[in-house]
């Protein structure tokens, strides 16, 4: 089914015009459409807030730290079947994983740790809605559902 998820691109991969490139071209070479795309720069409170699910864990600060450190690229990605098709794109969380079992993934290639693993993308149909919201206040998920 046609699905939108929401695709970040991270700080360190957005200073990197090598990487970002390369990000940019799989996502068109991958045939998402690129519903909305802006440059944001998160305050900590903000990153705090929409990371907030993974408060308890060992990651939070640096995750935290990481993506208020300078502009983000956001993404509304759409395709059938998106919110997986994305996740495969991008590859395994950790970045040992992803360079050593799926090379050829955007983390694969441009995932520098496990916290500056290169992008981010939604989970599931519910988060793509929070993140869609978070980024694109007043976007219609549910309006460009129906019209496809
Ligand atoms: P992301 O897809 O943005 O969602 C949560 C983020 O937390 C994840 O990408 C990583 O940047 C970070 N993260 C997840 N697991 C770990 C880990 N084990 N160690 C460090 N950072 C992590």
């Amino acid at each position: 089914c046609f699905q939108l998820t929401l695709a970040i691109i991270k700080p360190h991969a957005v200073k990197m015009p090598s990487a970002l490139h390369s990000i940019r071209r799989k996502i068109i070479s991958n045939n998402f459409y690129v519903l909305n795309t802006k440059e944001v720069m998160l305050a900590k409170a903000d990153a705090e807030r929409f990371y907030g699910e993974h408060k308890q864990k060992f990651f939070y600060n640096r995750l935290v730290t990481l993506m208020s450190s300078g502009p983000l690229h956001v993404h509304i990605l759409a395709k059938d079947n998106a919110i997986q098709s994305w996740r495969e794109l991008m590859g395994p969380t950790k970045v040992y994983m992803a360079q050593f079992t799926q090379p050829a993934t955007i983390r694969g290639e441009h995932g520098l740790s496990d916290t500056r693993n290169a992008v981010h993308g939604s989970d599931s149909e519910t988060s793509a809605a929070r993140e869609i919201d978070f980024f694109f206040p007043g976007f219609n998920v549910d309006g460009w559902r129906e019209r496809v």
